[in-house]
């Protein structure tokens, strides 16, 4: 029997390796709101991964962020990104990613998250750790919040919102030695879990969005939370994973911002 890893890597794999070659091209742009944009690639790439995973395990249901919300009586559950990055990818700016995890039960036990510009495939299973590429990853051992590199990202609907982030950004930005905002919320997560960044923290994100990168966070030793440290499941929209080291001082002057 192929093992569920091996499909969603699969379709991580197809679906992205598209997105590479068609990256740069004229793009059809619609909006969800004022700055959420969705191109026709997200639509093909998810068509792509739904596509796969069905031809597979056609009685798991499907959540995917774009049009596919398919329940069946099933305990597993794919949950899928076909283009994490979509801001990014319209402007041709090559920092996305392709993000499937599998749910059992209410427990994601399998993620797969591929970035095609760098061929990177990071994978997670329950209880069998981290990988990138097929080799092992750990999050960093940064012990001070003063010595780190963090990742975050701002709402779509900041224009609107005061619990936009701003607050957030300006204090770690101050007490840290940079702040990344790339645009991928998955790959921000394994970036943490291959300890690139030692922390991340975001409002208002998709199940979508952190479903492959938390199980990536925690099964490369690191911690996932909400803004206050408590547990943090795929509803739970802000986001806060670090090397666990530092997650107090982050839980701490998260206190001082909107929530
Ligand atoms: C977005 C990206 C971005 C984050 C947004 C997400 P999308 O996902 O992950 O980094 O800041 O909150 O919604 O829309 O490109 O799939
Ligand atoms: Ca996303
Ligand atoms: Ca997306």
């Amino acid at each position: 029997m192929v093992s569920y890893s091996s499909i969603a890597i699969l379709a991580a794999k197809k679906a992205g390796l598209l997105l590479r070659k068609k990256l740069g091209q004229k793009r059809k742009v619609t909006y969800k709101g004022a700055i959420n944009l969705v191109t026709e690639m997200d639509l093909v790439s998810e068509k792509v991964i739904v596509s796969t995973l069905r031809r597979y395990y056609p009685n798991h249901s499907i959540l995917a962020e774009e049009k596919e919300a398919r329940q069946e009586i099933s305990p597993f559950r794919w949950i899928i990104d076909p283009l994490d990055g979509t801001t990014n990818y319209a402007h041709s700016f090559p920092i996305f990613c392709v993000s499937i995890a599998l749910e059992k039960g209410k427990e994601v036990i399998l993620g797969v998250v591929y970035d095609p510009m760098r061929d990177e495939l990071f994978l997670a299973e329950k209880g069998k750790g981290a990988h990138l590429n097929g080799k092992k990853i750990h999050v960093s051992s940064t012990p001070k919040l003063s010595q780190t590199l963090l990742a975050t990202g701002f709402p779509y609907d900041l224009r609107e919102s005061l619990v936009n982030n701003f607050d957030h950004f300006q204090n770690f930005a101050l007490r840290v030695h940079a702040v990344r905002r790339c645009g991928s919320a998955a790959l921000d997560l394994c970036y943490v879990a291959a300890g690139r960044f030692d922390g991340f923290w975001e409002m208002k994100l998709g199940p979508w969005d952190l479903a492959a990168g938390s199980l990536m966070v925690r099964e490369a030793g690191g911690k996932v939370t909400n803004f206050s440290g408590e547990n943090l499941g795929l509803d739970g929209q802000h986001v806060l994973a670090s090397n666990g080291k530092i997650h107090r001082e982050m839980i701490d002057l998260l206190k001082l911002g909107r929530i």
